[in-house]
């Protein structure tokens, strides 16, 4: 359930994040939930908020000159303090505008049915994790609650925001993931591929929303343990998915049954991964 915080009024609530209003701005609150298999589960990831939080602000900074963001404020009431950022309310543009410099997840699900992605035809021969030449905008429309976001061809986002503006987000947003791929990669860490999330102000100004760039909404892998044609270890949820479908956790994941409560063992070493990524990819200490 939503907090009551003074001040905001409670406007929507994802798997992850809740959104208030709050006064003539929004207030995006990150909360310590993490999901898996589209389950939340139980318990949440101590200071997950809070580190994703600092984050998504350090990459804003990292991305300023290329596109502007949405923070207006850190400051923010004591209920949520560190994890939640004041943003500009913007007129979201209804597209998950994903980045893929290597071939993995729903991409590879595509790429294995068609030989394309997001009708984007790729050369023969690739397996999971494979680097593709050149990174490739494959944008998917939002799903509902409960629904997995759809990819969709760069006609189907023409049809929906104009030939102009789906050209201007499929550019930014291979620009931010240029950017955010070289910094991760001198730090020793792969960009596999990101969603982001664009919205414009009233005078038309295309800016970058949501959250950016954090192990919720981008594949970041260990460069060193990378091998190509088998699901690379990553900087995120690896141990919660990992002990979901071992034998160790009971679960079944073809039954409608929620998963088990997670270890604490699971629960620490989850939020220490989340932790080694944020310091890997700042240089700052937690
Ligand atoms: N600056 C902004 N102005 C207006 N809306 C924004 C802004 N930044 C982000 N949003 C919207 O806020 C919402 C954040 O919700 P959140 O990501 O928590 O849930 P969701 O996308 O509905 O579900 P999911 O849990 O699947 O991500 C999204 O709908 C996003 O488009
Ligand atoms: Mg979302």
């Amino acid at each position: 359930m939503p907090l009551e915080i003074p001040g905001a009024t409670h406007l929507h609530s994802g798997k992850v994040r809740d959104l208030y209003t709050y006064g003539d701005h929004l207030l995006m609150v990150a909360s310590d939930r993490v999901s898996a298999y589209d389950f939340i589960l139980e318990p949440g990831i101590p200071d997950k908020g809070e580190i994703l939080t600092r984050m998504s602000l350090w990459w804003f900074d990292q991305l300023a000159d290329l596109v502007p963001h949405h923070v207006v404020s850190t400051d923010v009431p004591a209920e949520v303090a560190g994890r939640a950022l004041v943003v500009e309310r913007l007129d979201m543009f209804p597209v998950e505008c994903v980045a893929r410099g290597y071939l993995t997840g729903s991409g590879l699900i595509d790429y294995r049915e068609t030989g394309a992605v997001c009708g984007i035809p790729l050369p023969d021969g690739l397996v999971d994790g494979s680097r593709l030449d050149a990174p490739i905008f494959t944008p998917a429309t939002k799903a509902d609650l409960g629904e997995h976001d759809e990819n969709v061809s760069f006609e189907a986002i023409v049809e929906t925001v104009g030939v102009e503006m789906a050209e201007r987000l499929r550019d930014l947003t291979l620009a931010v993931y240029g950017r955010a791929e070289e910094i991760a990669r001198e730090r020793g860490i792969i960009l596999a591929d990101t969603k982001l999330e664009f919205g414009a102000r009233p005078d038309g100004t295309i800016v970058l929303a949501d959250e950016v760039l954090t192990p919720d909404s981008s594949r970041f892998w260990p460069a060193d343990r990378y091998v190509p044609g088998q699901a690379q270890p990553s900087y995120d949820k690896q141990f919660v998915r990992d002990w979901l479908t071992s034998a160790e956790s009971g679960w079944d994941r073809a039954s409608d049954t929620p998963p088990p409560r997670l270890p604490d063992e699971i629960v620490e070493r989850t939020r220490e991964r989340y932790i080694e990524a944020y310091e890997r990819l700042t240089g700052l200490t937690w």
